[in-house]
């Protein structure tokens, strides 16, 4: 049987398996994207202060709530702290700025978007900030704010009902290990990059071993990348267009999109696919309800490459992150 949700740790809040991923949407038109999301059946939606579009996010979650389509309960709202928010005393004005943005009292799970301690940018300066700190200057600038603090007062704002659980982004197994060694609340997810070309075995397998829940980011692999000009994205064959990824879906009557998602579902991994088609938001709802065979998930396990495409050292940022 498929399994629907994901039960959190320590909270048992139910997470959905399949939510709506809000990267790239234009301030523009995404209240209405948000809306339609929920409207054919997300229930959760995954935001961040650096999407840049959190007001136009909040706006649809509240059209789909004033009419009743759901209840504020039945929905499932996770946001990220932005990286120049990491100092103790910034992580619940942060907070705060960016539930005032979504028109929300609460979310249900608040991620520290990456294991990086940038240069704090005032609010009332500039919001949101973004990678660099001087926007005339693309430098990065680090802070001397570390996650045990920034962690603690994530913990706080847990106390205070504003978010109802805490976790992490783009962190390794070496920084959380280091974390479950003084968290009061340990992290309830990690969300990392996760897909057919970056399959990351041994971190999802020790990650879920703790107890805590992983979500798959960038499901579709190079697809969401073309469009930032990564040329990584673009000198590799198309997930949807791999011979395996069109077989198995061939197999099964599927899209090739439904193999990617259904692979990591198969894992236990939540996946938060985007995309602003209507018809595409159904299709990727349907990854749940269906199963595939060991045989398949095999064979998809055979396209690991390593490959990662949301790395901020070939990106503008020249940032060896994950190195
Ligand atoms: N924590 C982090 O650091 C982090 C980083 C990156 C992303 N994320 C989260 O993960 C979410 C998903 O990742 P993502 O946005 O990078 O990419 P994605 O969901 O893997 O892919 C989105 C791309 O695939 C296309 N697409 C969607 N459904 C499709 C389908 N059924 N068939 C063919 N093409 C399809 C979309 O185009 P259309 O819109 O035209 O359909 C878009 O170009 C983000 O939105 C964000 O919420 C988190």
């Amino acid at each position: 049987m498929t399994v629907e949700y994901i039960s959190l740790q320590p909270s048992g809040d139910k997470m959905p398996l399949i939510g709506f991923g809000c990267w790239k949407i234009d301030p523009n038109d995404g209240a209405e994207t948000i809306y339609n999301a929920i409207k054919v059946g997300y229930r959760l939606i995954d935001s961040a202060s650096n999407y840049k579009n959190e007001k136009a996010i909040g706006r649809g979650i509240n059209m789909a709530i004033d009419e009743g389509i759901v209840k504020r309960e039945d929905l499932f709202v996770t946001t990220k702290l932005w990286s120049t928010y990491h100092k103790k005393e910034h992580v619940r004005p942060a907070l705060e700025k960016q539930l005032e943005e979504l028109g929300l009292d609460y979310v249900d799970m608040f991620l520290v978007h990456f294991p990086l301690p940038l240069k704090h940018v005032p609010i009332e300066e500039r919001y949101p900030p973004g990678w660099y700190q001087n926007n005339d200057e693309p430098v990065i600038t680090l802070d001397r704010a570390p996650m045990h603090e920034c962690w603690g007062a994530m913990e706080k704002l847990v106390e205070a009902g504003l978010t109802r659980n805490i976790g992490v982004s783009n962190f390794n197994v070496q920084l959380l290990m280091d974390m479950l060694t003084y968290a009061n609340i340990k992290p309830s997810l990690l969300q990392v990059e996760l897909h057919p070309y970056l399959q990351q075995e041994h971190l999802v397998n020790w990650v879920q071993s703790q107890g805590i829940a992983v979500t798959a980011y960038s499901s579709f692999g190079p697809t969401s990348f073309v469009s930032t000009g990564s040329k990584r994205a673009k000198s590799v064959e198309p997930l949807f267009e791999n011979p395996t990824v069109k077989d198995i879906a061939a197999k099964y009557n599927r899209a090739p999109s439904q193999v990617a998602l259904r692979w990591s579902l198969e894992r236990n991994v939540a996946v938060v696919p985007k995309s602003l088609n209507v018809d595409r938001m159904k299709m990727n709802l349907e990854a749940l309800n269906w199963k595939m065979d060991e045989e398949d998930v095999q064979a998809i396990n055979q396209l690991d490459m390593g490959l990662r495409f949301n790395d901020p050292m070939v990106n503008a940022q020249k940032l060896p992150l994950f190195y």
